[in-house]
């Protein structure tokens, strides 16, 4: 029998055709996220769901009593109950190994966006305030051979620190699980405690996924640590870093400003967030090229129809189902 998928986002045509060549397809048409009830709805007589920011909660996976997978085209998969398809034997599958050197750039991009205060720049020029040349207008700070605190030092957090030898940074990293020494090495990064990275960095950026072990991860304590010109980047998800404390030691010049491509609630922002220039806000962009994003959504239907068709995804979550 022909199985049944539902794809909760329009996605580019060559992707739409290889699903179709696998299956029946229904598709959201929207390019934003279902009303839960809508999704639930759709889903109730599907085999496969490929899944964009949408919550698939065990109430959900309840409702869909024939999912055998859940494809989403990101690295991130906060968004899926992981331990509820497994308990279903429902696999999970997400996009690791295509976005990672995109991400990156994005990162390095809001590393020196912050530093040299770029947004601000481009708004005091389109709002006609440039009059002439001065010696001392908009300073920034230097990001060459500075020091960059990476916490988490998986495939996107090594490749921002292959982009950061090219500024002759020095780099720190903390993690859960110490790095092989050749990769230590190979980009000449230090192993040091989370508090010994905050009190040295320059720039902090987070690498870690969100789990409910770096939920807050970074807090009060955290900014408190840190150097009062030290910029704070955020690309991997709001949650991992405490908001409001966030706000408070800007408020505070407890640090110099931040870099931020994801939010506590987004898309809702923070209002004070919103009134403060040695802020960069940029609206989930990690991965966003039409490259990228294209290998993402191709990855994520072949991880789809391999499971459909009784194979082993690629990149799959949840390896107990096929145990
Ligand atoms: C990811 O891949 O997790 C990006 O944040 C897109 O959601």
């Amino acid at each position: 029998m022909t199985p049944k998928i539902f794809v909760t986002r329009p996605l580019p045509q060559p992707v739409m055709d290889l699903l179709k060549s696998n299956a029946e397809v229904r598709f959201n048409p929207e390019d934003a996220p279902m009303p839960v009830d809508k999704l639930a709805e759709s889903c109730h007589d599907v085999d496969g769901l490929l899944v964009v920011s949408n919550a698939v909660t065990n109430e959900l996976l309840g409702r869909a009593t024939r999912l055998k997978v859940v494809s989403t085209p990101s690295v991130g998969y906060d968004n899926i109950d992981v331990a509820a398809c497994t308990r279903r034997r429902i696999a999970v599958t997400n996009t690791t190994g295509v976005l990672e050197e995109t991400t990156a750039d994005l990162v390095f991009a809001t590393l020196l966006a912050t530093a040299r205060r770029l947004v601000e720049a481009d708004r005091f020029v389109r709002e006609g305030r440039w009059k002439h040349w001065q010696f001392d207008l908009l300073y920034g700070v230097n990001v060459y051979q500075k020091t960059l605190g990476l916490i988490g030092f998986g495939n996107i957090g090594q490749a921002v620190a292959r982009r950061a030898r090219g500024f002759a940074m020095r780099i720190l990293y903390s993690t859960r699980h110490r790095a092989p020494e050749p990769v230590e090495r190979a980009l000449e990064a230090t192993y040091v405690d989370r508090e010994t990275l905050l009190r040295e960095s320059d720039f902090v950026s987070l690498h870690v996924p969100l789990t409910p072990e770096t939920r807050h991860l970074i807090q009060a304590k955290d900014f408190s640590r840190m150097k009062p010109t030290a910029f704070l980047i955020n690309t991997a998800r709001g949650p991992v870093v405490d908001e409001e404390s966030l706000v408070a030691a800007l408020k505070a010049k407890q640090i110099a400003g931040a870099g931020l491509d994801v939010f506590e609630n987004e898309p809702r922002i923070h209002p004070e967030l919103l009134s403060m220039d040695n802020v960069v806000l940029i609206p989930h962009l990690g991965s966003a090229t039409a490259e990228t994003r294209l290998n993402m959504a191709m990855l994520a239907a072949q991880n789809l129809t391999e499971a459909l068709a009784g194979r082993r995804p690629p990149n799959l979550i949840n390896p107990e189902v096929y145990s």
